[in-house]
């Protein structure tokens, strides 16, 4: 169901999904653009961000959703920032986090408190090139195939229990942006599937295994 501005009118059964991002938001894009279909069973419900400039607030913006900066540079240190994010966070009482292109680490302080229902997307098969250039230490390291994953986030950086993984060739004539891009149709395809499933089915977690139904 629509409003008349062609937005959907909130469904009481679907999951409440808040989306970090850093950058573009086309990760973004692509949920905004599942969560239009009544059946999808998520739907975003506010996107919150540490760049005032991030294309992800125009898209937000643009779906009706709610958005919100919280930039490092407004808190004194990183620890009152993580409590900053985790409040704005908090507001929008999600069912589900969704980092996708979030680039900054979470404090554990944040981790616990949405533990078990913050997951991330990363640019390589985990956990094979973790950190901020997956895709560069991918190229660099002369791999044939790379990635993306969608896994549970924990303290550590991209080394929670891995849900969902998705194989891209590397070309030979692959640099950085070309092999990115093409990760990136992956990535999207499969963090859009992946959230869908987790909010029809639920996320199972028993140590580093996580299911999705059971
Ligand atoms: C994605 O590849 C994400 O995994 C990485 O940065 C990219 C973000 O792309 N960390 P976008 O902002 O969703 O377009």
């Amino acid at each position: 169901m629509q409003t008349p501005s062609g937005h959907p009118v909130e469904s009481t059964s679907a999951q409440r999904v808040v989306v970090l991002v850093s950058g573009l938001g086309s990760n973004l894009a692509a949920l905004l653009a599942a969560h239009e279909d009544g059946s999808y069973g998520a739907r975003v419900v506010g996107v919150v961000t540490d760049n005032p400039a991030a294309g992800a607030l125009d898209l937000a913006r643009d779906a009706g959703v709610a958005s919100v900066v919280v930039s490092t540079k407004d808190f004194e240190d990183r620890a009152a920032w993580n409590v900053g994010l985790a409040e704005a966070v908090a507001v929008f009482q999600p069912d589900l986090v969704v980092l996708a292109g979030f680039m900054r680490i979470l404090a554990p302080t944040f981790v616990r408190r949405f533990e078990g229902r913050i997951i991330n997307t990363h640019p390589a098969l985990l956990p094979s090139f973790p950190g901020a250039h997956g895709v560069r230490d991918a190229l660099a390291h002369g791999v044939k195939v790379t990635g993306c994953t969608v896994h549970v986030v924990d303290d550590g950086v991209d080394t929670g229990p891995i849900i969902a993984q998705a194989a891209v060739p590397v070309l030979e004539d692959d640099d950085e942006p070309t092999l990115h891009e093409r990760v990136k149709v992956a990535e999207r395809a499969l963090l859009v599937e992946t959230v869908g499933r987790i909010a029809r089915d639920g996320l199972f977690l028993a140590g580093r295994q996580a299911v999705i139904g059971r």
